[in-house]
C-alpha cells in the first residue's frame, strides 16, 4: 500500500513508519520538523518537508497515495492549557486542510492520531463509549477532529479509524528510534535522566489520590505495539460496520506513579531521586483503557507485557542517545 505518515518524524509517527516498512508498505514522510527529528526518517521513504496546513504541498505529497496516517500535530496537556489557540489551530484548522488536500488527491483511507484524554475524568469503565468531555483544550482539539471526521464519513468522504492511545512509552526494541522532545513533561523519560543524575530530582505530582498507594494510574503502552496497531487499522479502515470507527489502544492495566519509579529503579539500578509535590492540575487519578475493541476490530493485543519491559527500550535508546537525536550528529 502507498502510505502517507504525517508527523512521520516525530515519536509515534517514527515507529509507524518503521513498521510500515518492515511490512513492505511504500511510505510517504509529511513532517514540517518543528519537533520531528530528520534522524529519525529513515532513507527508504519519500520525505516531504510541509506544513499540513499548506494546501498545494499536501495536495501535491497525497498523490496517488491509498491512506493517511495522521500523527502531525500538538501533544502536550499543559501546553495546550497555556495556548489553547495554537491547539485549535494545529490539531483542527490544519487538519481541516488536510482532509481537502485527502479530498482533492483522491484518498479516502484515514487513521488518525488520537488520545484518551477525548475522555476527560473517568465515569466509569473506559470503553469507546464513556462520554467524551475533554477537560483540557488539547482533548477538546481532537476530539473535534474525530467529529468532523465522523461527519465526513457519515457522507462517504473518508473511512476512518480514530485511535485514542493511553500512555505511550518506550523505544523502538531494536534501540534505532526513541523518545526526544523538546520540553520533556512524561513520566518514564523524565524519572529515567533523574536516575542517571542528568537533571533534578523527580517531583511526583500527588500521592493523595484515591488509588492504592496514592499516585495517580495511568496505562502504559508500549510504543512498538502502538505503531503495529496502527498497520492493522489500514485493512481493518475497509471493513468496519461504520465509516468512522473509534478504538481505544492500552493495555487495560493500570501503573502507578509510585510503580513506574520503582521499574525504573530495578532496570536502571539506581535510585531515583524524588519528592513529592502538589497534584498537576487537569490529571485524573487513574486512566485505564477498557481495550476490548482493539481486540475484535483489529485483532490487536499488546506484545510487550510489562512496565519493565517498556521502561529498559526506553533506558536502552537514553543510554545510546543521551542527548537524544543530536547525539547521533
Ligand atoms: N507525573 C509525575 N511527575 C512528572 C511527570 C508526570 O508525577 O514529573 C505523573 C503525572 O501526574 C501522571 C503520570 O505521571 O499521573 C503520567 O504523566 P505523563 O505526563 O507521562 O502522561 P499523562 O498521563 O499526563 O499524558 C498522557 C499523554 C497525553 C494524553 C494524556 C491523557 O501523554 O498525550 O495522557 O490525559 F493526552
Amino acid at each position: 500500500m502507498r502510505v502517507a505518515v504525517t508527523g512521520g518524524a516525530g515519536y509515534i509517527g517514527s515507529h509507524a513508519v518503521a513498521e510500515l516498512l518492515t511490512l513492505g508498505h511504500q511510505v510517504t514522510v509529511i513532517d514540517d520538523l518543528s519537533a520531528g527529528h530528520a534522524e529519525a526518517v529513515p532513507a527508504a521513504t519519500r520525505f516531504v518537508r510541509a506544513d499540513i496546513g499548506d494546501l498545494v504541498a499536501m495536495t501535491t505529497a497525497l498523490d496517488h497515495h491509498d491512506a493517511i496516517i495522521h500523527f502531525a500535530g500538538l501533544l502536550s496537556v499543559g501546553g495546550s492549557m497555556k495556548d489553547p489557540r495554537s491547539y485549535f489551530q494545529t490539531n483542527f484548522i490544519k487538519g481541516l486542510v488536510l482532509l481537502d488536500a485527502a479530498k482533492a488527491a483522491g484518498v479516502s483511507r484515514f487513521i488518525f492520531s488520537s488520545t484518551c484524554a477525548t475522555y476527560g475524568v473517568p465515569r466509569g469503565p473506559l470503553n469507546e463509549d464513556h462520554p467524551k468531555e475533554p477537560v483540557n483544550p488539547y482533548g477538546v482539539s481532537k476530539r473535534a477532529f474525530e467529529q468532523v471526521l465522523e461527519a465526513y464519513a457519515r457522507i462517504g468522504q473518508v473511512r476512518a479509524i480514530a485511535l485514542r492511545y493511553f500512555n505511550a512509552a518506550g523505544a523502538r526494541r531494536d534501540g534505532s528510534l526513541g523518545e526526544d522532545h523538546t520540553h520533556e513533561e512524561h513520566l518514564i523519560p523524565l524519572a529515567i535522566d533523574a536516575a542517571a543524575g542528568r537533571r533534578g530530582p523527580l517531583t511526583i505530582y500527588g500521592d493523595d489520590y484515591e488509588t492504592p498507594d496514592g499516585t495517580c494510574l495511568r496505562d502504559y503502552i508500549h510504543v512498538d505495539d502502538l505503531a503495529r496497531a496502527h498497520v492493522l487499522a489500514l485493512d481493518a479502515v475497509e471493513r468496519t460496520e461504520a465509516p468512522f470507527t473509534p478504538i481505544n489502544l492500552g493495555t487495560g492495566r493500570g501503573t502507578s506513579v509510585r510503580e513506574v519509579i520503582q521499574s525504573v529503579e530495578r532496570v536502571t539500578g539506581t535510585k531515583v531521586p524524588h519528592s513529592v509535590g502538589p497534584r498537576r492540575p487537569g490529571d485524573p487519578p487513574a486512566l485505564v483503557a477498557a481495550p476490548q475493541r482493539s481486540l475484535a476490530i483489529l485483532g490487536f493485543e499488546p506484545q510487550v507485557a510489562s512496565i519493565d519491559e517498556i521502561v529498559e527500550t526506553a533506558w536502552k535508546w537514553r543510554k545510546a542517545h543521551p542527548q537524544g537525536y543530536s547525539s547521533e550528529r
